[in-house]
């Protein structure tokens, strides 16, 4: 019997996977999606490291354990009593499962809607085929199915320490991280990226004692240095301690525990006992089991799908997106390529600006950012105007009682474009949406400084820091 033909065949389920087969099967292709995750018992759970063990239960747990941190330490400001303050851990962990649960079903509901055929299992390349190129799905059955165009959206895996490989019980990826079954009365953590400040806020505010060890001498190297300064001051009173510029050693694990050989930024031994050790030192991306060889799917250097600016591989009519190619490893990037390669199938003009895709961390106070930091503009010998504005000085941080941090902008001395607004205090998720969008339509900060923004908002503070850049604010 013929293989079952497909105009795209998209192998991954994630961020960029899913959103990539939804746009496709817009555009009027017939689209089919692999993806071999799955839930606890067996079943289907489309949305990948994203849904499943990344940014969907972080966000469940960071906003739960926020919630048992208000009410322990900052309700009694508001004047609030709170009496027999517990910790129900086993419900807070389902609530998340749950959260993770409605997420892969509503993607199971965006395949069924859009008419995307839905393979459960491992896709891996056969050979290229009359029709493009065949591919075997294994799951439940095997089975081969051939596509025109094949999107490979593979997405990346938790880089171990050498010799001290995940057992998920002692030594934790951000898959164990998510789960530890009662709250560690010291946790380690390799690592203060993105993912190391994130489970480390969330251990902490549960109770536990947290220690976290960076191989670099800079505290978040890649965010604007005034930010970095004004975060690590806030973890600091947070005792979230983080030791920088250490040299990591042997790690032993027992059923006591981990312990961690390490050795300081004055280059003296020390030792780290700790009942849990979360490694979150990268990722990398992920080709296990895609027999990329089979077809001569050629990779870069670091083991990523070798791709140009469009997502094109090595091979005609095979992309690639998300985790498992060069850039950032964000799932909005993936889903931004997703949606372009989709777009360049149909002979349109996908096009994703790597300039404005936003960063932000999740911890409290939030830390986000998009385009350039004063270091990288002192690096490039551009000439540039800063500006920056305190929540202290925002009426309604100080209603919601949360005054940490600033935000900053950027802009060009001579045209004053907009070349990068940083966020660190309340919202900064949310607020650098309109710091994008401005970037996005080379706004200046005199355009930001001129739209009227509501009143009491956070984000009169982003309007403020535009109006700073010209030494005019309003409100310091
Ligand atoms: P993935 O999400 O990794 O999806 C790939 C999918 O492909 C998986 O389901 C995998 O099982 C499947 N697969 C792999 N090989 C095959 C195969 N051969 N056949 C079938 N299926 C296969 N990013 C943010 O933007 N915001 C956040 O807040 C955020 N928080 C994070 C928190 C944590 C703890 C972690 C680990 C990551 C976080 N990220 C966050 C990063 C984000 O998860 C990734 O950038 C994103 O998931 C990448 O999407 P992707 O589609 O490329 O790959
Ligand atoms: P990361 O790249 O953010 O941070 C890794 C840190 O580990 C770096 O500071 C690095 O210097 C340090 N490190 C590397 N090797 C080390 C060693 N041997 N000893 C000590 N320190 C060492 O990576 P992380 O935190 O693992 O997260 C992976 C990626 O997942 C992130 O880069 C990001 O793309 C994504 N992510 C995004 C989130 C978000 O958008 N809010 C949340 C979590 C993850």
């Amino acid at each position: 019997m013929a293989n079952k033909q497909f105009d795209v065949i998209v192998i991954g389920g994630g961020p960029g996977g899913y959103i990539a087969a939804i746009r496709a099967a817009q555009l009027g292709f017939n689209v089919a999606c692999i993806d071999e995750w799955k839930n606890g018992k067996g079943g289907p759970a489309p949305g990948g490291t994203c849904t499943n063990v990344g940014c969907i239960p972080s966000k469940a747990l960071l906003q739960s354990s926020e919630h048992f941190d208000q009410a322990g330490h900052h309700f009694a400001d508001h004047g609030i009593k709170v009496e027999g303050l517990g910790l129900d851990l086993d419900k807070m962990l389902a609530r998340k499962d749950q959260v993770v649960k409605q997420n892969n079903d509503g993607i199971l509901y965006l395949f069924k809607k859009n008419k995307i055929t839905f393979f459960h299992g491992r896709g891996s390349f056969v050979k290229a085929s009359e029709a493009g190129y065949e591919i075997k799905v294994a799951g439940a059955a095997e089975e081969s199915i051939e596509g025109k165009h094949i999107i490979v959206a593979t997405g990346s895996n938790a880089r171990a320490l050498p010799g001290a490989p995940f057992d998920e019980e002692n030594i934790l990826s951000n898959d164990g991280a998510l789960r530890i079954g009662a709250v560690p009365k010291k946790l380690g953590l390799i690592g203060s990226g993105v993912i190391g400040l994130e489970m480390g806020s969330v251990w902490r505010r549960l109770g536990a004692e947290v220690t976290v060890l960076e191989a670099l001498p800079t505290f978040l190297g890649a965010v604007d240095e005034q930010i970095a300064k004004e975060a690590k001051k806030a973890f600091d009173k947070q005792k979230l301690k983080i030791e920088l510029g250490v040299k990591v050693g042997e790690i032993k694990s027992s059923k006591k525990g981990v312990s961690v050989a390490w050795t300081n930024a004055k280059g003296e031994a020390q030792t780290l006992e700790v009942d849990k050790l979360i490694v979150s030192i990268g990722r990398v991306p992920n080709t296990i089991g895609l027999n990329a060889e089979a077809v001569g799917l050629k990779l870069d250097e670091r083991g990523a799908i070798a791709v140009d600016d469009d997502c094109k591989t090595s091979l005609p009519n095979v992309w690639a997106i998300g985790d498992v190619v060069r850039g950032p490893m964000l799932a909005h990037k993936a889903e931004e390529e997703g949606v372009a390669v989709a777009e360049r199938i149909a002979g349109q003009h996908g096009h994703v600006n790597f300039n404005t895709v936003p960063w932000v961390i999740y911890t409290n106070p939030e830390i986000a950012w998009v385009g350039q930091t004063e270091q990288q503009l002192k690096a490039a010998g551009r000439a540039y105007k800063a500006g920056t504005f305190p929540f202290l000085a925002n009426g309604r941080a100080r209603a919601l009682g949360d005054t940490t941090g600033m935000v900053k902008f950027l802009a060009d001395a001579a045209t004053d474009e907009i070349l990068g607004v940083h966020i660190v205090g309340p919202q900064a998720s949310e607020l650098i949406s309109e710091a994008v969008v401005a970037m996005e339509f080379k706004a200046s900060a005199e355009d930001i400084a001129r739209i009227c923004h509501a009143h009491p908002s956070l984000s009169e503070a982003t309007k403020e820091a535009a109006l700073a850049v010209d030494k005019r604010t309003l409100n310091f």
